[in-house]
Parts: C-alpha cells; structure tokens; sequence
C-alpha cells in the first residue's frame, strides 16, 4: 500500500509532531491548564489543515472547543466521523513518573507521556493516516474528524454539540481509536463498553470538628460512618448490594461467555503486571467476564477530618467519598444513580446526614460484530498484524459511543491499538511506538476495506 510507503518514510517526522502534542498539559478537570487546553485544540486545528482537510473550525461550547474539519471527495463514497480526544487525565501523583509526564521520552521502545496512549497518541494516528491518504492520492472514504476536549471529564457538551450540528456530522460509521487490545501479537477489538455512573456523597455528623477524647465514644464519626457504608456495599460473594442494581443487566449466554474465555489472558502475568497476589471480584465470574460484562461500584477517592502532617486528635464533622459505579447493557445510568441515592440515605444511621451529588455519567454499548465496519476493521487488522483480531468487550467507558446512536443514528467501529501495559490515567503512562505506527498503517485499510465493502 502506498500509505505504508509514505508512513515508513515520514516516520521520524510524526513521531516528533506527536512529541509536541504531548507536551502540552490539556488536563481538562484542572481549570489551572484551561490555557493549555485551548492551545492544543489549535495545535489540532493546524495538523488538521497541514494534513489537508477542509472547514476546519474550533467550535466554541460552553466547556472546552471541539475541532471539527473534513474531506468531501465523492457523495457516492461513504463516510466515516472519526472521534478522539485531546485533552487527558491529570498526572498527579507527579513524583511516581519517572521521566515528567508532559516531557515525552522513549524507552524501551515506547513512548513515556500523559496522553501517549489515551488519547493523543491514538488520534494523532489517525491524523497522520489521513495525510498519508491525502499524499497518496488513495482516499477511499469521505471523512469527518470531530475531536473534543472534555472526553475525561464526562464530554457534557458534546451532546448538545451532535444534536446541533446532525447535518454538518452525517456520517455511515464512526470510527474510534481510545480502546486497547489483547498483545500486539494477539489483535483485538472492544465490541462492547461499560458505562458509567459517578456520584459524590458528603456525610454530617456533629455541627463542627470535635475533640476526639472528650467527645470520641459519644458521636459518631462521620469518617466511621461512611466507611462502613461503603464497606456495606458488597456482601461475601462481592455482589453489590444495592437493591434492584442488578435487575436490568442483560445476562450473557453461554456460548457467548465461553466465547469471550476462549481469548488469551494470562492470570499469573496479569497478578505480577499489578503487584497483587490474588484478583478479586464477584463470584462465579472470571476476570475477563468480571471487567466486560459485568458491573461494579468503587470507591475512587474519601477524605475527612486531619490528613496533614504528624496527628490531630479531631473527630470530624464531614466524610466525603467519590464513586463510581461502571455499567453493563441493558443498565441505566441516570436510574442507577437513582436506586443508589436512595439507598444511600436509607442505609445512613440516625446519627448522621448524608447527600449525594451526581456527577457525569454515561450509557453502556454493545456494537455488532455481523456489521461492515467490524468487518473492515477485522480485515484491516487481519491484514497488518498478520491475524484475525478477537472480539472482546472493553471496561471502560466512552460515553459518546452511545450518544452517538442515539442522537446521530450512526454505529461505532472501536479500532483501538493500545495495551493493558499502557498504564492510562496512572503514573507512566506509555505507548509503544510499535502500537503508534501499527495504527497509522492500519487505518487506511480501514478505510479501503469499508469503502468496498459498502459497493
Ligand atoms: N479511553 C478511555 C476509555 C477506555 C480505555 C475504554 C480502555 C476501553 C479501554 C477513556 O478516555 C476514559 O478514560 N473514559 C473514562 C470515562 C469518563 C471519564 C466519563 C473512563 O472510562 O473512566
Ligand atoms: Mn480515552
Ligand atoms: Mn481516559
């Protein structure tokens, strides 16, 4: 392919374009990087126009832009939106990087940097794939890129964005590179995605913080309180406890669950990549069932009372928590949220208050694998990694992907080159470069394959 040509000859060239993305810190749930987050959506804006799309535009929203362009070359062609994102996860804890996460270093074949894997490096691919396309003269689609910046923090305005824009965003298929594989030598693609839904709780005891030896025993400790009621939240076979939490989740058949065990995990290496000596989880399911099909609820952050250096001896008036419960189909958000508030306060003893504030959420997704896009996807990858790529169900979310069915009617094909290993939303995060330029010559098989197949 001529695509593969130009790739291998302009390599260095996008992986120091790449570099220059990834230094810049677009951590979109820290409004002290508001700036930078701007300035990498203009850095978008111009490889977007460098590449050769058309109408390129930073499209205002009442969070942080979406950059839009695109290439019309023949309304008897098909067309595909690629959706990505620019902005990324903070990268505290800063001290446990080895190299700082937005100056971007190569080790052992892989590229070290907030965003290397999740999602810049993984949009840019697809940037760079189009001008390959472009140089080429081998454009097999017509293509759409939208590329948000508000995707780590629940992407609120992007809804309102697609609803607004149904015309300029028509498209057949979209097309998405924010998953990961099974192993570079064992190619995969998320035919599935969890969904989400995310609350805060705040927990009152006593009207201030007070002297834990001369009130402690006597008041309840907010901080006690609410770890319990966490705690609560599973029984003994890791279940959750809410009631009805499990009434809507779709079972999985048999087959379909012996099908998804049949993909290559490795649990010894799994356990060693983590620094655990045993996995947890629900009972009767196996870690890959456990992380694709099937929900969770986590405590992701509490604090109260004194954290600061040496001891306070207080009994706090205030425990708060963040968490977040990750959803299957045919699972709601916005009713899970509602069956844990109210469970919430109904489980709260007397001597306390307790609130719960939603957060952002998101709709679980299964996407077909009988479909042309999956099909042009598994054959582009069959074609570059030399095998036919498994399906698997991912457990993460992208809430878009379902929003995307409902309000523009289009499919998503979730074509992600990322690993386990890649470390996401922790400190180190990386990406192989052998996974970079995979991509970029991937995709436009992608778009070849989908183009014919859709004659
Ligand atoms: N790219 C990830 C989602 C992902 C990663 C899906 C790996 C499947 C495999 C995305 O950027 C992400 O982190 N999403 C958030 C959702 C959110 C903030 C609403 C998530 O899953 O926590
Ligand atoms: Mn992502
Ligand atoms: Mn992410």
């Amino acid at each position: 392919m001529q695509t593969t040509h130009y790739l291998e000859t302009n390599k260095q060239r996008f992986l120091d374009e790449l570099f220059e993305l990834l230094r810049i810190p677009s951590i979109s749930a820290d409004a002290a990087y508001s700036d930078d987050v701007h300035r990498t959506a203009e850095y978008v804006k111009d490889k977007l126009i460098a590449a050769g799309a058309d109408k390129v535009e930073i499209c205002q929203t009442a969070g942080y832009p979406i950059v839009y362009g695109e290439k019309m070359i023949d309304p008897s062609l098909p067309t595909v939106l690629v959706y990505g994102h620019y902005d990324v996860q903070p990268a505290v804890p800063l001290e446990l990087w080895e190299t700082p996460p937005f100056e971007p270093t190569i080790r052992n074949e892989r590229i070290y940097a907030r965003g290397a894997c999740d999602d810049k490096g993984q949009m840019y691919m697809h940037i760079k794939a189009f001008e390959a396309m472009m140089q080429t003269n081998t454009m097999a689609c017509n293509m759409k890129f939208m590329i948000e910046g508000e995707e780590e923090v629940g992407s609120a305005n992007l809804g309102i964005f697609c609803v607004a824009n149904k015309e300029r965003l028509k498209a057949d298929v979209v097309l998405i590179s924010d998953t990961s594989m099974l192993g570079n030598d064992t190619p995969s693609i998320d035919v599935g995605l969890r969904g989400l839904s995310y609350v805060e709780v705040e927990v009152t005891g006593p009207n201030k913080d007070l002297h834990s030896g001369v009130y402690g025993g006597a008041v309840a400790n907010p901080i006690n309180i609410l770890a319990k009621m966490i705690a609560g939240m599973h029984d003994e076979n890791n279940h959750i406890t809410i009631p009805g939490f499990y009434d809507d989740v779709l079972d999985v058949s048999a087959e379909d669950r012996a099908e998804l065990n049949k993909a290559p995990f490795d649990l010894e290496a799994y356990k060693k990549e983590l620094g655990i000596a045993d996995v947890w989880g629900e009972k009767g399911y196996t870690t890959m069932e456990r992380t694709g099909t099937r929900p969770t609820l986590d405590c992701n952050g509490i604090w109260g009372g004194y954290i600061g250096e040496g001891s306070k001896t207080v009994l706090p008036g205030k425990a708060f928590a963040k968490i977040s419960m990750r959803l299957v189909p045919n699972q709601s958000s916005e009713k899970t949220t509602e069956m844990f508030t109210k469970y919430f306060e109904s489980v709260a003893p007397k001597t306390v208050t307790v609130q719960v504030r939603p957060h952002h959420g998101g709709e679980p997704v299964l996407t077909p694998t009988d479909s042309i896009e999956f099909n042009a996807a598994a054959k582009a990858m069959e074609t570059t990694f030399g095998k036919k790529p498994i399906p698997t169900r991912g457990g993460g979310s992208i809430p878009i992907v379902a929003l995307f069915e409902k309000e523009l009617g289009v499919k998503s094909v979730l074509m992600g080159f990322g690993l386990d290993i890649d470390a996401l939303h922790s400190p180190n995060e990386s990406y192989g470069l052998f996974n970079f330029y995979k991509g970029i010559e991937t995709i436009p098989y992608f778009y070849k394959y989908y183009s014919d197949m859709k004659k």
